[in-house]
């Protein structure tokens, strides 16, 4: 038990009355929030941040906060640490609801000590994490910090350690979500890296690993923050981060808004809302049949048949700065939430490369932990080729998105608008990696390679014969593209041998998708006992 006198906020002698113990208290509240606050309020408002209470309150059900540890402080000597030991130290938890549900937050304050983390934070952290644990509600995280506390030495970073661990031991039982809305520095990052959404604040938030004065000492490199370790940065290239938020208000608005598609945990029902799905194909439905152009090379943009499929056109689209060729995010059809994969032609012609596979992957491994079905919309004219792809891994990395469905136990049903070509074809969702139904619309084309590829291999003779006998290639070619892609490539040929469950009109899609998720809510699926698999990383 910690002896040390207790140096009350309350001034005068002690209190011995009941009303006296309760003014204590009061003044010890105070302390703790008012008067902190205040000092918070103008040391963050002043750099156009939040205070980490008000982030709290504007991401929770008004009034539904309840602080844990409000009354805890510090117990370091070193460095003169004892001379300042605010209550709460430099985080604040709790826990509150967010559309009437239960979770669990804790908010660092970049005011006290830097939002650094000591070993009381650590404990407070590790606490909140433990309870939502128990209780099975989604885990929020506000960062704002400068790392492990520095006076504190290896028992700040021990509970980096408890905290990775409990990340870890989280991870596919309680949703966790990390909004980064100041310095996350060192290995600090890696709890946000642990967690399934990573949300930052642009211009405000930085993570990196090694700092750019570290950088310059170690490789000469110049680097500022921003373009090192900013919310772009992160949203654009690294794939570190799922969402880049205009300023806090837009951050803490996600984040409410991805809860409303995941359940509390992984044994808990999906949220589900009272929508009522129309049955018959609408007039609305009929603009699918005019969506896919009718030169195969031509792009669109698939968020258009995503919006028409899904319930109210409503889609949170999930890392959308990055790897666009591939879209993921959540939707709900028939008022239950869906996982979305989808090629996106507008992007790289939506052809599959790592960074897709990676960012798709974990989606749908994401969306099996806690049985939220997955639709996937294919539209991919295979791999992207190259050096570069396959120095960078592409064999390994490009793996994981097999591995991915492969083990997805959850209802799977699949959608194939265009291209479907070679490996593509099998790893978004085919029949044979395990998707329960999957459907073609006549304008599908799935081969082992499309008609120009295969005309070179297959037709060269005739090709050779044209070019001898003087006549126009360019139109033999063409012909010979389109011959082997309506023999060869047909959907008919797949639904032929039942590798399809139907070819579907466009505007039927919505309508066939919702009927196919309603089959599918009982769907009941294993896999083979085991320790854990070996995805390959
Ligand atoms: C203790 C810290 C601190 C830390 C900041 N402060 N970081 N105190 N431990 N890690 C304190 C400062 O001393 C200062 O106190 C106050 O917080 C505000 O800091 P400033 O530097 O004035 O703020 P700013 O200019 O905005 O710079 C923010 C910053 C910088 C970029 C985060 O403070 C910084 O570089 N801090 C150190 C970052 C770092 O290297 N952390 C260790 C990472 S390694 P006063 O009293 O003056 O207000 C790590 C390991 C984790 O975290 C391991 C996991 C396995």
């Amino acid at each position: 038990m910690n002896s040390a006198p207790l140096d009350s906020a309350a001034s005068g002698p002690t209190p011995t009355s009941t009303a006296d113990k309760i003014a204590d208290l009061r003044a010890r509240h105070a302390e703790a929030v008012t008067q902190a606050e205040e000092v918070s309020a103008a040391k963050q408002h002043a750099k156009g941040k939040k205070t980490a209470r008000e982030r709290i309150l504007e991401l929770l059900d008004p009034g539904s906060f309840v602080e844990l540890d409000e009354y805890v402080r510090h117990r370091t000597t070193a460095f003169g640490m004892d001379a300042r030991r605010p209550y709460g130290d430099a985080v604040i938890t709790g826990t509150g609801t967010i559309h009437g549900r239960g979770v669990a937050v804790y908010s660092q304050d970049f005011t006290t000590f830097g939002g650094s983390l000591g070993e009381v934070a650590g404990e407070k952290i590790i606490k909140i994490m433990d309870h939502a644990m128990k209780v099975g509600v989604p885990i929020i995280g506000m960062l704002d910090s400068g790392g492990a506390r520095i006076q504190e030495g290896v028992v700040a970073l021990g509970k980096y350690g408890e905290i990775f661990r409990r990340n870890t031991q989280a991870s596919g039982v309680i949703p966790q979500i990390s909004i980064v809305m100041g310095p996350a520095a060192g290995g600090a990052v890696y709890s946000p890296a642990l967690t399934d959404f990573v949300i930052m604040v642009d211009k405000t938030s930085h993570m990196f690993v090694t700092g750019p004065d570290v950088i310059k000492t170690v490789t000469g490199e110049e680097v500022g923050f921003e373009e090192l370790g900013g919310a772009l940065a992160h949203n654009r290239t690294s794939g570190v981060s799922h969402y880049l938020a205009a300023d806090e208000d837009d951050a803490l608005d996600y984040a409410r808004q991805l809860l409303s598609f995941l359940p509390d945990n992984n044994q808990a029902e999906l949220p589900s809302y009272d929508i009522k799905t129309e049955l018959e194909v609408t007039d609305l439905d009929k603009k699918l049949n005019t969506v896919i152009p009718d030169s195969p090379n031509q792009p669109y943009d698939v968020k258009q048949v995503i919006e028409l499929i899904v319930d109210d056109g409503d889609f949170l689209e999930v890392q959308p700065l990055f790897a666009p060729n591939i879209i993921i995010g959540f939707a709900r059809v028939d008022g239950t939430s869906v996982g979305i994969v989808a090629n996106q032609p507008n992007a790289m012609a939506g052809t599959l490369n790592i960074e897709a596979g990676e960012k798709a992957s974990r989606f749908v491994r994401f969306c099996d932990a806690f049985s939220i079905p997955i639709l996937t919309l294919v539209d991919v004219p295979g791999y992207l080729p190259g050096t570069d792809q396959e120095w960078s891994g592409v064999i390994r990395r490009g793996a994981k998105l097999l591995y991915a469905y492969a083990e997805a136990t959850v209802p799977l049903v699949t959608v194939i608008l265009r291209k479907a070509y070679g490996g593509a074809y099998i790893v978004m969702g085919s029949k044979q990696l395990g998707a329960d139904l999957n459907f073609a619309w006549p304008t599908a084309e799935i081969a082992v390679m499309g008609g120009q590829g295969a005309v070179n291999i297959l037709y060269r003779g005739e090709i050779k014969r044209a070019e001898e006998a003087g006549e126009d290639v360019a139109a033999v070619r063409t012909r010979l593209a389109n011959e082997y892609t309506y023999n060869v490539a047909s959907p008919f040929l797949a639904a032929e041998r039942g590798e399809l469950d139907s070819v579907i009109e466009p505007a039927s899609t919505r309508v066939i998708v919702a009927k196919a998720l309603r089959t599918l809510r009982t769907k009941r699926a294993s896999l083979p006992p085991k320790k854990h698999g070996n995805i390959p990383l």
